[in-house]
């Protein structure tokens, strides 16, 4: 998709971090806008600040983990703007912690938010994009943490490792049929995901005690602004690039797993 004048934008946890920059960023180049976010207040606050620079923009109180509820996203969007061109299924919380004390709510939680709502985004809006016939494209955020397992993060990995296995194939289904598809791999971004994931998680899924916002210190690499991540995002649907790669430092521990896994095809070593 080269041009996003008057194009329409749905994202998914729209109302912060990412998906507000991703937001933005659309909106300069004259989208209208389509915010869902489990947190309404959030989500308005993001719509006025696009009403205001003169974009048009809609809140929409969505949970991601429930199908009917992305359907009723998908509804609201066509009636509200007659049709939908870039979906951002990028609502995500963050779970910390070693695999071995992982309680079944961390897993419930995490992959109820992180995969189950990439794919009601995607059961709800393929087809009408499908459809349409006007070309569009899907980003799915997932992570580095989609492309590489990492120790404290294994219920995170389990996550966005589907979310990068459904995207790459989705890519391979429909981009001939003129649907880019993109999943979207940053490593830290400074946004408010730490707390955000302990105030969105629902009660039934809460683990017994005072919950642990762990701090961002102990994770490896640089913080980018989740400004450069939309900027990276904007230039992925333009040329239809299937990765967004935020952080270039992380390079070395994609390319120590493939050289990995490459030593194990020499008939050689056992
Ligand atoms: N911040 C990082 O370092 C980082 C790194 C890699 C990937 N990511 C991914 O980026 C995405 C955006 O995260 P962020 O850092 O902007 O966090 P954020 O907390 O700032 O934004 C996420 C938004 O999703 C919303 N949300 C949470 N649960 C929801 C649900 N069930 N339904 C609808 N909305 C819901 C939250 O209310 C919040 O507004 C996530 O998928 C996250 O996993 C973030």
């Amino acid at each position: 998709m080269d041009d996003f004048q008057g194009r329409v934008a749905v994202i998914t946890g729209g109302g912060g971090g990412i998906g507000a920059a991703m937001a933005e960023a659309f909106a300069a180049r004259g989208a209208r806008l389509v915010l869902a976010d489990l947190q309404l207040d959030a989500a308005m606050a993001v719509a006025e600040r696009l009403h205001a620079r003169g974009a048009e923009a809609i809140a929409v109180q969505t949970d991601v983990t429930v199908l009917d509820a992305v359907r009723a996203l998908a509804e609201e969007t066509v009636g509200r703007f007659g049709a939908v061109h870039v979906v951002c299924n990028n609502a995500g919380v963050a779970t910390f912690g070693e695999i071995a004390t992982a309680t079944h709510a961390d897993w419930d939680f995490t992959m109820r938010v992180n995969f189950w709502g990439v794919v009601h985004g995607v059961e709800a809006f393929l087809p009408r994009l499908l459809a349409q016939g006007q070309g569009g494209h899907i980003v799915n955020t997932a992570s580095m943490a989609g492309l590489v397992g990492m120790q404290w993060l294994g219920v995170y990995c389990a996550s966005k490792f589907a979310v990068v296995g459904l995207t790459e194939a989705l890519h391979r289904e429909v981009s001939r049929q003129g649907i880019g598809v993109s999943v979207l791999c940053p490593m830290i971004v400074a946004t408010n995901i730490n707390e955000n994931s302990v105030t969105r998680r629902p009660a039934e899924l809460r683990n017994p005690g005072e919950p642990v916002i762990p701090s961002a210190a102990g994770m490896v690499g640089s913080t980018i602004t989740p400004e450069e991540v939309a900027r990276r995002v904007v230039r992925a649907i333009e040329r239809k690039d299937l990765y967004v790669l935020t952080h270039p430092d992380q390079r070395e521990i994609l390319k120590r797993r493939w050289v990995r896994q490459d030593r194990m095809f020499e008939p050689d070593v056992w």
